[in-house]
């Protein structure tokens, strides 16, 4: 089976079972500062399950794309992945376990024809705080999964939480020939800010099946790598580093993974950087570039494995090839950039090798590379980083190559004495938590909806939104006008915020079909990805925008507005920052 098959059969399914379909939501979370990536099909509905009426109803059920960064350094093995798809349905507040249970059964043995025996499930085994799932294995009993296919398992693998947090509940887990493909969370509670547990009023259900390990398994493979998501990406790295898959599996593996995911990444926006999504999608570059490298080829082939990327997926996911130049042009100033830093790297590489060969033992000031006869310097990596721009996690990954050992903290320390506590943070997101929307980012958040039209009103009825991001801290609003802002302008444009918010105009929202709200003049940022019913938010006559929210009820909430800076982002594109208080 192909995965363009599976995709279809899952979703047609589920269509049939009363579900809409929902578009995949973007990488970038949005109006999310606490992540830096979707990395989950419910992560985008998280406000949905939290309560929040959907637009698409009850039922829902998509294929989203995802990234998880946290298991960048597993990448090589046979199902690791930093970019992969998941299917998914959602029930939000309509059907619980049996009708759960029963149609993935359903899909798993009637539609994918799985022989029954293949079939093996797991359950909550119960503890302190919720009972055993006795009802979900109840079920699957009933089903015919006999008593020694099901096993019970705690927290650690059957309770599935959206974040510390927020709602989380049980999980039965499917396994097919012993692997797991498909997480149905039975989301019953609400994790207090206090630590306890509350049933939900509303109980969902939230499924995830992770669409390459799902395909494998079908075609009998054990290998998420020899599905067709990856083939023709696996066949172009053979090709230009003239290696047989067989030899260097391990090695084309992690290249064809973070090419994948990075091509997907910068399809986002996104561009290599030193800090957040930025420095995640360049640490995947030069990884990738790296393993190039390491197996003879130039570095400037990993634009072939991405365009072999866009052409395999631009089907299922337009907007790869519709960015298709921006892609390329991105990947060849990396490249660019990337080309003496991998020099220096090879440097490294020999000089370590010799000074552990005790030969000589090389220097930077007065760091040795060596802190011990086996352990390479942190510190050295770090003066290697500020004096020739030596990236410090491909070093450490040389000091592992050569079976070496590694003085992290040494490394760590000398980090943050000098401040990169940029590099460290958003390391500490690659994890991911999940949205958590404070009281302010709510205000900047309708302040954001008054700040867009109050523009309009100033500058023109050419701006449109360009992009927008919020912190606990400060909004971040890209606007298309073609040159600086005046200060008269910025004051006018502050004031009538302002005034809005004085007015102390009531928020309301409504659910509308796509086509009705974008006639009656809402404002749309991209139109396209949203589905047929969409949520308007409407700030009395002044701003009506489609939006996910969450907003403030009445505009007076917001407090007071301040713009804080305004600079340019590129040819006729603005950025303003602001603040509330
Ligand atoms: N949220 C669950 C998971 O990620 C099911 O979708 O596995």
């Amino acid at each position: 089976m192909s995965s363009e098959d599976l995709r279809k059969k899952y979703i047609e399914f589920f269509k049939g079972k009363g579900h809409t379909q929902i578009p995949s939501a973007s990488l970038v979370p949005e109006n999310d500062p606490t992540t830096l990536f979707i990395s989950a099909g419910m992560q985008p509905l998280v406000p949905y399950l939290l309560g929040a009426l959907h637009p698409a109803g009850k039922r829902l059920v998509n294929f989203q794309k995802c990234v998880r960064t946290g298991d960048i350094d597993e990448v090589g093995d046979t199902f690791h992945h930093t970019f992969f798809e998941m299917l998914g349905n959602w029930s939000l507040g309509d059907y619980f376990k049996e009708d759960s249970i029963k149609w993935s059964y359903e899909f798993l043995t009637q539609e994918l024809d799985i022989a029954p025996e293949r079939i093996k499930v797991s359950v909550f085994a119960g503890n302190d705080e919720a009972v055993k799932d006795e009802e979900s294995a109840q079920i699957w009993r009933s089903l015919g999964i006999p008593e020694d296919k099901i096993m019970y398992l705690g927290k650690e693998d059957n309770w599935w939480a959206t974040g510390i947090t927020g709602p989380c509940g049980p999980d039965t887990e499917i396994f097919v020939d012993g692997v797991e493909i498909w997480n149905n969370v039975f989301m019953a509670f609400n994790r207090k800010a206090d630590g306890s547990l509350e049933e939900l009023p509303r109980k969902n259900v939230d499924t995830g099946m992770g669409l390459e390990r799902a395909l494998a398994v079908l075609n009998g493979s054990d290998d998420n790598y020899q599905t067709d998501l990856f083939a023709p990406i696996i066949q172009k790295i053979t090709e230009v580093t003239a290696k047989r898959y067989s030899e260097q599996t391990k090695w084309i593996r992690r290249i064809a993974d973070h090419t994948k995911a990075a091509t997907f990444i910068i399809t986002e926006g996104v561009e290599p950087s030193n800090v957040g999504r930025g420095y995640v999608l360049r640490r995947l570059l030069r990884r990738s570039m790296r393993y190039l490298h390491k197996l003879g080829a130039g570095i400037s082939t990993i634009s072939q494995i991405a365009q072999t990327t866009i052409d395999k997926y631009s089907l299922i996911y337009p907007e790869l090839s519709q960015n298709n130049p921006q892609i390329l042009a991105i990947l060849e100033k990396e490249q660019h950039k990337f080309t003496e830093p991998i020099n220096d790297l090879e440097i490294y590489r020999q000089d370590l090798e010799v000074a552990f060969k005790n030969q000589i033992i090389k220097k930077i000031g007065s760091i040795p590379i060596l802190l011990s006869p086996n352990v390479a310097s942190g510190q050295y990596v770090f003066e290697n980083y500020q004096t020739y721009g030596v990236p410090p996690d491909l070093a450490e990954e040389i000091v592992y190559e050569l079976g070496l050992e590694f003085d992290k903290s040494g490394l760590e320390k000398a980090l943050n004495e000098h401040q990169h506590k940029s590099r460290t943070a958003s390391s500490g997101m690659f994890k991911g938590g999940l949205v958590h929307h404070s009281e302010t980012t709510t205000k900047l958040h309708t302040a954001t909806h008054l700040l867009q039209q109050a523009l309009r009103l100033v500058l023109g009825e050419h701006v449109s939104q360009k992009g927008s991001n919020i912190t606990e801290e400060r909004l971040r609003f890209d606007l298309s006008h073609p040159e600086k802002l005046t200060n008269e302008q910025i004051k006018e444009v502050e004031n009538l915020v302002n005034q809005k918010i004085i007015e102390n105009i009531p928020v309301t929202v409504e659910t509308m079909n796509k086509e009705e709200a974008l006639n009656s003049g809402a404002r749309a940022f991209f139109a396209e990805k949203y589905g047929d019913q969409v949520t308007v938010y409407t700030i009395g006559e002044f701003s009506q925008e489609i939006c996910g929210g969450p907003h403030v009820k009445q505009t007076g909430e917001v407090g007071s507005f301040k713009i804080t800076k305004e600079e340019a982002v590129s040819a006729g594109v603005r950025r303003i920052y602001a603040t509330v208080s």
